[in-house]
C-alpha cells in the first residue's frame, strides 16, 4: 500500500509520510512561471495542462508523499454560479449572499459541467504521479464555504454569518443543504475519476460559536462523508476543523473522517490521544517554523515525530505553506522527516 494511505488507514508507520497544504504555490519559482501564462488564477485551475503541471511540481521538487489536486474551496460557489474574483493582493471577492433573494439566484444546473475540467486534471495527474505518491482530492467544508459566500471576502469577524446563523436559522442551513449536495457530488466525481484520498477543508471552524459547532460544523460534514462513503466505502477522507481546539474528538467520532488535520494552536499527541481508536492525525509544524527554517525548525519537527510514533501520523503544517517561505527549507524538512 502507499505510505500516506496506509496511515490513513490507521496503521503507524515507521516514518510518517509527508506533505504540505499549500505546497503548490507562489513560493516556487516554477509556480509563478507559469502562473503568469494563465489569464488568471480561476484559469489556472480550469485549464488541465496548467493545473496538472502544478499539482506535480512540488511532488517532482521535494519527493512528497502526497499530491494535493490543483484547484480552489470557491469552485464550489463558482460552479453554482456566484461572482467570484480573486484581487491581487487581496484575495477572493464574491457577490455575497445575504438573503433568500441571493440563494436563490444560485443554480444547481451548470456544477458539473463547469467542474468537468477539475476530473481532467485529476487523470491527468494519476497517468504522471510516481507508483508510491498519493493523489488527495479536496473541497472545503459547507461551513467555511459559506462563510466566504456570505460575507463576500475572508479575514472578517463573519459578523454576517454569525448574524444569519442566530437569526434566519432556515435560511443558513438552505444555503448549507446546497453545499452539502453540490460538494458530496464533486468529490464523488473526483474518487471517480481517480482521486485516492479526500480533504474537507474546514479552515474557518475556529469562528463558530460553540453552541452552533455541531450545527455548522458537525453535521455537514458527516452528511458529506455518508454520501462519499455510499459511493466509496473504502475511500480515506481527511478533515481539518482548524481552531476547533478541545472540540476535535467529538468532530472525529460524530463525523466519521478517517483522519484529522490538526493546527499548530494544538498539541498533536494530546490531541491524536481524544481520537476514535484508528483515526490518523495530521499536522502541524507552525508553517512560521518552515519560513525560519534551520535547527528550530529541524528540532520541532522531530519532537512532532516523536511524539507522535506509534500512532497513526501523516506529517504535515498546522496550515498552508506561507508565501515567502524559501524552498530550500521545504527540501530539508522532507528530509528530516524521512530520518535524514
Ligand atoms: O497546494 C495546494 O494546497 C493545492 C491547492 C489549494 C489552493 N487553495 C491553491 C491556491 C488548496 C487546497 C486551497 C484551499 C483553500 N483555498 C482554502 C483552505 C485552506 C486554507 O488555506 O485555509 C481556502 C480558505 C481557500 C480560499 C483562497 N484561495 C484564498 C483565501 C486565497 C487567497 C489567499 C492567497 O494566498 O492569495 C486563494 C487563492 C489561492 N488558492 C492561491 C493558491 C496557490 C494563490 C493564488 C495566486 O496564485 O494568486
Amino acid at each position: 500500500m502507499k505510505p500516506l494511505l496506509h496511515v490513513l488507514a490507521g496503521h503507524a508507520s515507521a516514518r510518517p509520510p509527508i506533505w504540505l497544504m499549500r505546497q503548490a504555490g507562489r513560493y516556487l519559482p516554477e509556480y509563478r512561471a507559469l502562473r503568469a501564462k494563465a489569464k488568471g488564477f480561476i484559469d489556472l485551475c480550469m485549464t488541465p495542462e496548467f493545473a496538472i503541471e502544478v499539482t506535480l511540481q512540488p511532488v517532482r521538487r521535494f519527493g512528497m508523499d502526497g499530491a494535493i489536486l490543483f484547484a480552489d474551496i470557491l469552485l464550489i460557489p463558482y460552479a453554482l454560479g456566484q461572482k467570484l474574483d480573486f484581487v491581487a493582493g487581496e484575495g477572493p471577492r464574491l457577490e455575497p449572499i445575504r438573503d433568500a433573494a441571493g440563494l436563490a439566484k444560485l443554480s444547481d444546473e451548470r456544477p458539473a459541467q463547469t467542474l468537468a475540467p477539475v476530473m481532467a486534471t485529476i487523470r491527468g495527474v494519476r497517468a504522471a504521479l510516481p507508483a508510491d505518491v498519493t493523489l488527495i482530492g479536496f473541497a472545503g467544508a459547507p461551513w467555511t464555504v459559506a462563510t466566504y459566500m456570505i460575507e463576500g471576502q475572508g479575514k472578517t469577524d463573519y459578523e454576517n454569518c454569525r448574524r444569519m446563523m442566530w437569526s434566519e436559522p432556515k435560511l443558513f442551513a438552505a444555503l448549507i443543504d446546497r453545499l452539502v449536495a453540490a460538494t458530496s457530488a464533486y468529490l464523488i466525481a473526483q474518487a471517480d475519476a481517480g482521486a485516492e484520498a479526500l480533504k474537507l477543508f474546514d479552515s474557518l471552524a475556529g469562528a463558530v460559536p460553540a453552541t452552533l459547532f455541531d450545527m455548522a460544523v458537525i453535521q455537514p460534514t458527516a452528511r458529506i462523508v455518508k454520501a462519499v462513503k455510499a459511493r466509496h466505502p473504502n475511500i480515506p477522507i481527511i478533515g481539518l476543523p482548524r481552531g476547533a481546539g478541545a472540540q476535535v474528538g467529538r468532530y472525529a467520532a460524530g463525523t466519521g473522517v478517517d483522519a484529522v488535520g490538526i493546527d499548530h494552536m494544538t498539541d498533536i499527541a494530546a490531541a491524536a490521544a481524544s481520537l476514535p481508536r484508528g483515526v490518523a492525525a495530521q499536522g502541524n509544524l507552525d508553517p512560521m517554523l518552515l519560513m525560519v527554517g534551520g535547527a528550530p525548525m529541524e528540532a520541532e519537527a522531530r519532537r512532532i515525530v516523536e511524539s507522535m510514533r506509534g500512532r497513526p501520523h501523516v506529517f504535515n503544517l498546522g496550515h498552508g505553506v506561507l508565501q515567502h517561505t524559501p524552498p530550500d527549507h521545504v527540501a530539508r524538512l522532507v528530509d528530516v522527516v524521512h530520518g535524514r
